[in-house]
């Protein structure tokens, strides 16, 4: 697939989406510890990133990725941890835990909500059919070690490769997926 050949997800314009962004090695890790800074991304990837937080009006998160944030979270941010109840409330944030809060409804009110990880967020949000489309940007490393993609899967989900982006000259390949229902 070309560059001219991209393709749009099936989507009505008053639909509500869940887009993930992932940045990965080549062997599929996306950071090598839980406090780990993403100082292995590259400018071009971190450019493309920040231009599509701008596009989403809420955003899901887990508690370390959120940690590392420090304080520079987005309004509407939700932020997954087992103990909600037991971390100090920021403005504009939103501590939930998943297994128990109706996430349905409370990101009823959001149109395009960003899906920023890590590993067991995205793939909760994947299980609940709460996920419509992944960005993934492969950075030309390899970690050997670190944190997985998606951990604690239990089936098989399809996906539709929607577009294939070279964002610079040492290779960082942008890919696009629709989530098949
Ligand atoms: N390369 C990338 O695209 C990317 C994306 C995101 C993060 N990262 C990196 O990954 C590292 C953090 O990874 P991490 O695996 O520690 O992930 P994380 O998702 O940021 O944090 C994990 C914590 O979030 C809460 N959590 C996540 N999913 C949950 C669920 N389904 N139910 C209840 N609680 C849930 C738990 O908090 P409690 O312990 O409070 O219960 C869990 O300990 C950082 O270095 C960050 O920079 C990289």
């Amino acid at each position: 697939m070309t560059r001219s050949q991209r393709l749009t997800p099936q989507t009505r314009a008053s639909e509500q989406r869940f887009v993930a962004y992932v940045a990965s090695s080549v062997d599929g890790r996306i950071s090598l510890s839980e406090k780990a800074p993403p100082d292995w991304t590259s400018e071009e990837d971190w450019k493309f990133f920040q231009e599509e937080l701008e596009k989403c009006d809420a955003f899901v998160i887990g508690r370390n990725t959120f940690e590392g944030l420090k304080g520079r979270a987005r309004p509407n941010t939700f932020v997954f941890s087992r103990y909600p109840s037991a971390t100090p409330q920021e403005k504009d944030v939103t501590f939930i835990n998943p297994g128990i809060a109706d996430l349905k409804q409370l990101l009823s009110p959001f149109r395009r909500i960003g899906i920023v990880g890590g590993a067991r967020v995205y793939q909760s949000m994947l299980d609940q059919g709460l996920l419509n489309e992944i960005y993934v940007t492969i950075e030309p490393i390899l970690f050997g070690r670190g944190r997985e993609m998606f951990e604690g899967g239990t089936k098989d989900h399809g996906l539709k490769l929607l577009s294939v982006q070279t964002l610079n000259k040492k290779g960082t390949v942008l890919l696009h997926y629709e989530v098949l229902r």
